[in-house]
């Protein structure tokens, strides 16, 4: 795995150039202002009456609508939701200029065709790691963050020196780019969301709760114990490693965890979670996201419904008004 630091980075190939950022969110709100703060010329592109102008230009940025900042830049980063990547670059592809760059933060649209770039567009991935709050935070330390990135098309035999460049200006060279392609970002990025961190870990939680709460555990004890310690494990992981994790606890946590820990996730999650990658790949989750947003996201609006009236979220209001 060849990953790069700031010092195998040349930031030539920006100089000169200016980058369109279309959309103001998590992403391109970090973005944004890391550029800008690496000495870029950077323009955010937004919609019509888009609540976002006033917000980033009070941040000191210049703002356009999607169209114009699209045609007056040399490098476009789309960083609206992967979900409206098809309509958004159906947009632009008309204004975006002979040769220009199309970026992405995540491999999504391109590996499941969403977008299907021009032949002449230099097109590259720059995948942060984290959400954009911590690519922020993080620039402003002098620190940076993780990111992986890749060369989809070389329209002009400068896609690989433009996409470390870029990666360079956001502050993640300080941390590590490490080499991928848009289809392992993507597909391992959209298994880990439905089957390890953001989807398993949370019903995990929940059902241990809720387990401890049906046997007669009071809802607090229940809560502090499945959910509270998410936070130490996570901590120590981060710190020490999995193996280090487990010789930091008590002998008592460690052979519960040795015991149980292969019971709950035996053979059977793993192959579910098999099943789950091979649905990935085969672009199901894809065409639900795009099924999602097209009915205007009922699924997503009724799981926050349940997730905010669930038990499990009571007990931890009560609980934050004591610390
Ligand atoms: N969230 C993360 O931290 C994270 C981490 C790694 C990679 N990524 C990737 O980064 C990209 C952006 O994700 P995000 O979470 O930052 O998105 P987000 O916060 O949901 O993006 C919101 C922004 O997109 C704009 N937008 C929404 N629909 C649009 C449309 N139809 N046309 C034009 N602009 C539109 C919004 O405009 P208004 O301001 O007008 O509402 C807003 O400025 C995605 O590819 C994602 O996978 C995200």
């Amino acid at each position: 795995m060849e990953i790069l630091r700031d010092a195998d980075i040349d930031s030539s190939p920006l100089e000169g150039k200016r980058i369109a950022i279309l959309g103001y969110g998590n992403q391109g709100r970090a973005q944004a202002l890391n550029l800008k703060d690496s000495g870029i010329d950077v323009v955010v592109g937004l919609r019509g009456g888009s609540g976002s102008t006033i917000e980033a230009e009070a941040a000191g940025l210049e703002t356009a609508l999607l169209e114009d900042a699209v045609g007056s830049a040399d490098v476009v980063m789309m960083l609206a939701p992967d979900e409206v990547h098809q309509a958004l670059y159906a947009e632009i592809e008309p204004r975006l200029r002979e040769g220009a760059a199309l970026g992405f933060s995540h491999g999504l649209s391109v590996r499941f065709g969403f977008v299907e770039p021009r032949a002449d567009l230099d097109v590259f991935l720059i995948g942060p790691k984290g959400p954009g709050t911590a690519l922020r935070s993080l620039y402003q330390q002098g620190k940076g963050m993780i990111a992986l990135w890749a060369v989809e098309q070389d329209g002009t035999g400068n896609a690989r020196k433009i996409a470390l460049a870029y990666g360079q200006a956001i502050g993640t060279g300080r941390a590590g780019l490490m080499a991928s392609s848009f289809a392992e970002e993507a597909e391992a990025d959209l298994f880990n969301e439905q089957a390890v961190v953001w989807g398993g870990v949370p019903e995990l939680l929940a059902a241990g709760f809720e387990t401890l709460v049906a046997g007669g555990i009071s809802p607090e004890v229940a809560y502090l114990e499945c959910v509270g310690e998410l936070k130490l494990i996570a901590e120590l992981i981060e710190a020490r490693g999995i193996a280090g994790m487990r010789e930091a606890i008590s002998n008592t946590a460690e052979l519960g965890a040795t015991v149980g820990g292969r019971r709950i996730v035996d053979d059977s999650v793993r192959s579910r979670m098999a099943e789950v990658l091979a649905e990935v790949r085969a672009g199901r989750f894809a065409e639900e996201l795009r099924d999602e947003e097209a009915k205007g996201y009922p699924r997503l609006e009724a799981a926050r419904q349940e997730a905010r009236g669930a038990l499990v979220e009571r007990v931890f209001e009560r609980l934050r008004a004591l610390s």
